[in-house]
C-alpha cells in the first residue's frame, strides 16, 4: 500500500490554487506518494471525510483554470482567526473528529493551502499533533514570511486591465474615473495595478489621504490640459481625519469597502466634475492564473510535497529573493507586510506624478 498525504485549500479563492493541486499530485507521485484532496476547505477532514483522489490524471488540464478544483470557504468549524489578530480556539472535539478521519484514511500529514487564517488553523492542528505543510496564498499580497504570494500577480493583471478599459471612456466623455480595488489593510494591489494602469491619483491604506490633496491633484491634470483623471482606491482606504468603510455580514464578519463611492462623490462635489464609480470585486478573483502565478504555484506545490518528505513539518513554504525556502508557520500568522510609505515603489510613483493624496 503507497503511503499518503492530504491537501486542501481553504480561505478566499485565487488563481494559482490548481496549480499548487497539479504541482502537489505530480511531485508526490515522484516519491510513491498517494495525494487525498480534502473538499471544500478544512470541512472536508469532518467525518465522514469529503474528498477526491489528486493523481496526474485528476489534475491533468487543471494549470489555466481559476479557483481550485476542491473547493474552499473562509467559514466553518475551523476559524481560528476571527478580525484582524483576534485568534479563536478550534473546539478540541472538532480536532479529534479530523483526527480520526485522517488516521482512519491513513493520511499521515496535511499540506494547507491558505492565507493568514487558514494558516492559523494550520498551526493550531500542528499543535495538537497533526502534522502540517502550510502554502501561503492570497491575492493581498499582505504576508510578512513571504516576498509574494500566488494570486496577487493575476489580481493586478485584472485591475490594469480595468483601467485600461476605464482610460478610454474617461478620456471621451472627460471624466473622472474611480476605481475601489481589494486588499484589505494592504495597498499593494492599488499601488501595482495602479502604476501599470496609469493612475493619476492612488489611495492606499499605508497613507490617509485628504480630499484637498486629491482635489488638488486632479486640477493640477487640468492645468496641464488633461481633463479626465483615473483614482485607484484601495478598500482599506481611509482620509486621515476618518475611519475605514466597512460593513458586517450575515455572519457577524466585518467587510471593507465602499470607500470609493465616498471618494467619487467628493471629488464630484468639489470639482463639479462628472464622476463615476465602478467597484471592481470578485473579478479580481476569478479567472485564469498569469504565467507567473502558474509559475509560482507550482513551484510552492512542490516545495511543499519536498518539506513533507523532508518531515520539516509546522513550516510554510516562502519565496524570498527569487528562491522558495521555508518558514515556521509560527512566523507566518499575525504578521501583515504592508507598503512602506517611503519605500521605491512609491518613490517612483510620486516620481511620474501620481498623487497619495497627502
Ligand atoms: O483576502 C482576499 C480578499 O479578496 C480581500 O482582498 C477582500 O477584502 C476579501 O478577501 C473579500 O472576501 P469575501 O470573498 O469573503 O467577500
Amino acid at each position: 500500500m503507497k503511503r499518503r498525504i492530504g491537501v486542501l485549500t481553504s480561505g478566499g479563492d485565487c488563481p494559482g490554487l490548481n496549480a499548487v493541486l497539479r504541482g502537489v499530485a505530480l511531485a508526490a507521485e515522484k516519491l510513491n506518494l498517494e495525494v487525498v484532496g480534502f473538499l471544500d476547505g478544512f470541512e472536508g477532514l469532518l467525518p465522514p471525510g469529503n474528498f477526491v483522489m489528486l493523481d496526474r490524471r485528476s489534475t491533468s488540464g487543471i494549470m489555466p483554470r481559476g479557483g481550485t478544483i476542491l473547493g474552499t470557504t473562509n467559514r466553518g468549524h475551523f476559524v481560528a482567526k476571527v478580525g484582524a489578530g483576534d485568534r479563536a480556539e478550534v473546539a478540541a472535539e472538532v480536532i479529534a473528529a479530523a483526527k480520526r478521519v485522517l488516521r482512519e484514511n491513513r493520511v499521515e500529514a496535511l499540506i494547507i493551502v491558505g492565507g493568514d487564517g487558514s494558516m492559523t488553523t494550520a498551526l493550531q492542528l500542528q499543535e495538537a499533533g497533526i502534522d502540517c505543510i502550510g502554502v501561503p496564498k492570497t491575492i493581498d499580497n499582505d504576508l510578512e514570511a513571504t516576498a509574494m504570494t500566488f494570486g496577487f500577480d493575476s489580481a493586478v493583471a485584472s485591475v490594469v486591465d480595468a483601467l485600461d478599459r476605464l482610460h478610454t471612456t474617461a478620456t471621451s466623455h472627460k471624466r473622472v474615473m474611480v476605481l475601489e480595488v481589494m486588499g484589505r489593510h494592504a495597498g499593494w494591489i492599488a499601488l501595482h495595478g495602479g502604476v501599470a494602469g496609469g493612475a493619476h491619483v492612488i489611495l492606499i491604506p499605508e497613507i490617509p489621504f485628504s480630499y484637498d490633496r486629491i482635489i488638488e491633484a486632479v486640477h493640477m491634470r487640468d492645468t496641464h490640459g488633461s481633463i479626465y483623471s483615473l483614482v485607484v482606491v484601495a478598500e482599506g482606504a481611509r482620509p486621515a481625519d476618518g475611519q475605514v468603510v466597512m460593513r458586517s455580514t450575515d455572519s457577524g464578519e466585518y467587510k471593507l469597502g465602499g470607500i470609493g463611492i465616498r471618494v467619487a462623490n467628493e471629488i464630484a462635489e468639489r470639482t463639479g466634475k462628472e464622476t463615476r464609480c465602478t467597484v471592481l470585486g470578485h473579478l479580481q478573483r476569478g479567472g485564469a492564473p498569469t504565467t507567473l502565478d502558474r509559475i509560482l504555484g507550482t513551484r510552492f506545490g512542490v516545495k511543499a510535497v519536498q518539506l513533507m518528505h523532508e518531515r520539516k513539518f509546522g513550516s510554510m513554504v516562502s519565496y524570498q529573493n527569487y528562491q522558495v525556502h521555508h518558514v515556521p508557520i509560527g512566523d507566518a500568522v499575525n504578521r501583515l507586510r504592508l507598503v512602506p510609505p517611503d519605500g521605491q515603489m512609491i518613490e517612483t510613483a510620486r516620481a511620474v506624478d501620481i498623487s497619495f493624496g497627502d
